[in-house]
Formats: structure tokens, sequence, C-alpha cells
């Protein structure tokens, strides 16, 4: 089964309408050679989703969006939004928001359903703390995250699932080669077993300090469909360094 990779940027609460220079050196690195073997995506703050949107070539998303269309949700933006400036991508359930902001799997799956009903694509984010790591629970908490944070109607269309181990993120420290392919395995599994045959065509992105150095060996795991990467999605070089591994693939 061939699933085509995707390689994510997640700009977090960083980057300012200058930044488009730097986006606009990623966008223009994602060549005829990157574009035959992945999908690129860069998800800035959404004030600048719109002007992002206008470089065509690689795809633009948000980080977050409300499950309603619209109403009165200080501070919130919808999923329609997201789609009306151009974004074709949203990140759900980023343990950035379900640490900072109480999100609840129920919230990312409405999150997710609300995504697709603006016509793009949901980015699920899932992953277990350190603590929960160190006593083995791992699989089971993403295995209990995945299946509650994807709705029923999650297709390989609709839906990319990233792991990212919380203890990973921004840290520098990455899971071994190992620990990320039975997490994704165990993942894959049970996409398989929900989803059937198109369960094994949903990407599964790993994040979580993802750079130049170790992106070949991370990405080169089996049931790793890319990468979803934080800090070295800020930098041109460094992005696309980790987005060219895919060219010696
Ligand atoms: P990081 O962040 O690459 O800076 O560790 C990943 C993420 O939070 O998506």
């Amino acid at each position: 089964m061939t699933v085509r990779p995707l390689v994510a940027g997640n700009w977090k609460m960083n980057g300012a309408l200058e930044s488009f220079e730097e986006f606009s050196k990623i966008a223009a690195g994602y060549d005829a050679a990157l574009a035959e073997k992945i999908d690129m995506l860069v998800c800035p703050p959404a004030v600048l989703l719109a002007k992002f949107a206008e470089v065509k070539n690689i795809a633009v998303g948000a980080q977050n969006c409300h499950s309603a269309v619209s109403g009165a949700f200080t501070g919130d933006i919808s999923a329609e939004m997201v789609a009306d400036a151009g974004g074709t991508y949203v990140l759900v359930g980023h343990s950035e928001r379900r640490e900072g902001y109480g999100e609840t799997d129920a919230d990312v799956a409405a999150k997710a359903e609300a995504a697709w009903r603006a016509g793009i694509i949901a980015v699920v984010c899932i992953g277990e703390s350190l603590e929960q790591r160190e006593a083995g629970e791992t699989i089971a908490v993403v295995t209990e995250q995945v299946t509650k944070s994807l709705p029923d109607a999650s297709n390989s269309e609709n839906t990319v699932v990233a792991y990212e181990p919380i203890w990973a993120i921004g840290t520098g420290k990455t899971p071994t080669a190992d620990d990320v392919a039975e997490v994704h395995a165990a993942l894959r599994k049970s996409l398989e077993e929900r989803f059937g045959e198109d369960g094994s065509k949903i990407r599964l992105l790993y994040g979580g300090s993802v750079k130049p150095s170790n992106a070949a060996e991370l990405l080169a795991l089996p049931n790793v469909n890319g990468a979803l990467v934080g800090g070295a999605s800020l930098k041109a070089a460094d992005f696309l360094g980790i987005a060219e591994v895919y060219k010696n693939f």
C-alpha cells in the first residue's frame, strides 16, 4: 500500500506578515521532484492564512477551529472561515490545545466534523505524556485517543492522524525508532480494524522534535507517512531539509 506522504509545519504562535518571505522560500523549495513524492502544508497563525494562501503551490491550514459555523464565540474561528481564507487543512487536538485549553477527545472529534463540513482536511493529533509512557501506558492511551477523537466518518481523504508524544514536543527529545514504529503499527492496526481497507491509507504522521538530522530515520519507518514539524518548520532551510529526505526514498 503506497500512501502519499505529508510534511506539515505547525508554526504555533510564531510569525508575522514579514514571515511571508520565509514561507515563500518554503513554497519555492517545493519543486517538481518533491511534488512528485509528497504533499506539503504550513499552518501559520490564523491572521496570516489569507496572505499565505496567495501562494498556490503548497497547502496552508489553521492550527485550530471551533466546531460551530459562526456565533458568539469570542476569539474563535470556524472551519468555514479557515476554508474561506484559503486553508485546506486544520490541526485539531494538538496537545497544546488539549493541555492548555482542556480540549477533550469529544471536542476534537466535533472539530474534525466541522473541518469536513467546511470541505477541509482534519489533522487529528494524539500522543502520550511522559508519565503515561513511563507507566507503560503509551499504546493503550494513543489507541483510546485515536478511537475517540476520530469520528465514524473518518477516511483517508478527509483525515490525517499525527502521533506526537507530548514529552518530545519542543524538547529536542525523540522516541527511539523502535518506539515510533511500535506506536504507528498499533495505530495502523486500530485504523484497519475500524475502517477496513481505507484504514491502511489514512496518513499517520510522526511529530515531536523532527529536524533535518533525524528525519531520514523517522520518515523511513513503516507506517510513518510524513511529519508534523513545529520549531524546524519556521526556517525554510530546516523544513525543506526534512521534506527533501523523501527525494532519496
Ligand atoms: P516540535 O513541535 O517539532 O517543535 O517538537 C511539534 C508540534 O508541536 O507539532
